[in-house]
């Protein structure tokens, strides 16, 4: 199970980076605007940064306006994935891209159809978003599971990517249907590493050993 941040903000990617548990990073046009800095320049100081798959969406609307920006995009660093939206035009340039050996995350994937769709046209990565289905009142877990089981019985190579992902037990639950990567937003980290017991446990060790050492003198 691979895990993604999903923020555009460098020092946020710093600081879980040095925990040791970020795979790739995605981005949108909403998180790169609330950061108020150049597209270009922060994927690649994400780049620095990451080993690892870093999502760069492409903000045009025809399929020949994409491929051409995602084109460019794709050269920014080597490890970026396209994204792409899940439209008529957006098969087509996951098609063209990935004709040239450029990898792509379809993103905005709300059906299992729209996932094979992605699949086929020839998508690495496709970002069926679970918080946005759930905010509607359909099962974004179910749409994961769903989708990586067709995928399983029909071999295709396209990784699921679980998207809008808004508490931890969507992650827990990402990982128990099978989904290949959860692309988490930074403040849930701080809510997967921290446990009522582990708080306590520590404190009261903490004052056993006090207590010891102070009867040692
Ligand atoms: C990531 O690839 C998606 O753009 C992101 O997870 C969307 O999350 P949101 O529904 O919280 O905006």
């Amino acid at each position: 199970m691979k895990f993604f941040l999903d923020t555009a903000n460098l020092k946020d990617i710093k600081k879980y980076a040095a925990w040791g548990i970020i795979d790739g990073v995605t981005t949108n046009p909403t998180l790169v605007a609330r950061e108020g800095v150049d597209f270009e320049t922060r994927i690649k100081e994400i780049g620095e940064v990451i080993d690892g798959p870093i999502s760069a969406e492409v903000t045009e609307g025809s399929a020949e306006e994409m491929i051409a920006q995602g084109k460019e995009i794709a050269k920014w660093h080597k490890n970026i994935f396209v994204k792409v939206p899940m439209t008529e035009d957006g098969l087509k340039t996951v098609k063209a891209l990935s004709a040239e050996g450029i990898r792509t995350n379809v993103t905005l994937v709300f059906s299992v159809t729209q996932a094979v769709m992605a699949a086929k046209a020839g998508a690495t990565f496709v970002s069926p978003f679970v918080g946005r289905v759930d905010d509607i009142s359909y099962d974004g877990i179910e749409l994961i599971a769903d989708i990586v089981g067709i995928f399983r019985t029909y071999g295709f190579d396209t990784e699921v990517l679980s998207a809008s992902i808004r508490h931890p037990k969507h992650v827990v639950d990402s990982m128990r249907v099978g989904a290949d990567i959860a692309t988490i937003p930074p403040n849930l980290f701080d809510k997967m590493v921290k446990h009522p017991l582990t708080t306590s446990g520590l404190a009261s060790f903490a004052a056993d050993w006090k207590k010891f050492q102070a009867e040692q003198q």
